[in-house]
């Protein structure tokens, strides 16, 4: 039972939630104290306290953070209907929520990134099982991994992945958008081009892959990609369809790395739509979560 995980959820509720991350079950139990159970257990219990000041009970919580994200009525309630069901949405929520938070940082149009914020780690990427359009071309090393794995599968289905745009400075975004507005006018480029502070690129998180345009939906990479991309934690951050949500247009090749357990949560939670799952974690984030 060493990977097991235990979470509590209480006290408004007046009981507890007993539950593991490796699918032994659960069950709702009557509220213990954690310092009841022997000392390897304890370690593995993750204790989920409702924020006190507020003095709101679970569903309370989450219904004003869905309405703060400004998530759908629809899907709302369906997340409403399986919170109430059982631990699981807060589980993988806790899930997605551990490790580097820049993974999951909101950056969008309302939301920047500091002028100065440069990742540290970043690495060349030199390609082994994908290719590079150009020299020089960076990534945050966890996404250049995840990059790598993803590649290696996509080779053995016989696609050949390659990158054409990965890590941009703000400064370079500048240089981007500016030419972009340049070229195709002002109400063009805010459809396809961030402004800088506001791209993830600047995260050093995001790959466009390549031809940087349209066609590449067309290739045997863009559906590949499509569907597979999630089992090495990459969300497409401008799907079809929601440009209103997003601020852009289509963006079939620009793909952001988030981590195997933020694209289950997206997949599994908010139907695959990232800013919706980015932006409920934001306000989760911001109330003080649980
Ligand atoms: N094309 C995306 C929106 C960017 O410039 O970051
Ligand atoms: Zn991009």
């Amino acid at each position: 039972m060493s990977n097991t995980r235990r979470i509590m959820l209480s006290p408004g509720m007046g009981f507890l939630w007993v539950c593991t991350l490796v699918g032994l079950g659960c069950s709702k139990a009557e509220t213990q104290s954690p310092a009841g159970l022997d000392r390897h257990r304890t370690e593995q219990i993750l204790p989920v306290n409702l924020n006190d000041a507020e003095e709101e009970s679970y569903m309370v919580f989450l219904t004003r953070i869905l309405e703060e994200a400004e998530i759908p009525e629809e899907l709302a309630r369906h997340i409403q209907g399986v919170a109430a069901e059982g631990p699981a949405f807060l589980m993988d929520l806790l899930s997605a929520l551990e490790g580097d938070p820049y993974l999951r940082v909101l950056v969008d149009k309302e939301h920047a990134l500091a002028v100065a914020y440069e990742p540290e780690d970043l690495v060349e990427l030199t390609g082994g099982f994908y290719r590079v359009s150009r020299r020089g071309l960076l990534l945050r090393r966890a996404a250049g991994m995840a990059l790598e794995e993803m590649a290696a599968a996509a080779q053995a289905d016989g696609v050949l992945i390659t990158v054409s745009s990965a890590y941009r400075s703000y400064s370079y975004q500048e240089t981007v958008y500016a030419r972009n507005v340049r070229e195709s006018g002002q109400e063009t480029a805010d459809r396809e081009s961030a402004r800088p502070g506001h791209s993830q690129h600047q995260l050093g998180l995001v790959v466009d892959f390549d031809p940087i345009d349209d066609s590449f939906a067309e290739t045997k990479a863009g559906p590949w990609v499509e569907e597979h991309g999630r089992l090495f934690g990459w969300s497409i951050s401008y799907p079809q369809g929601y440009e209103a949500l997003t601020g852009y247009r289509w963006e079939s090749w620009h793909y952001r790395y988030v981590g195997r357990e933020l694209t289950y949560f997206i997949d599994t939670y908010f139907n695959g739509i990232q800013q919706y799952a980015l932006r409920f974690i934001y306000h989760w984030e911001k109330a003080g979560g649980l």
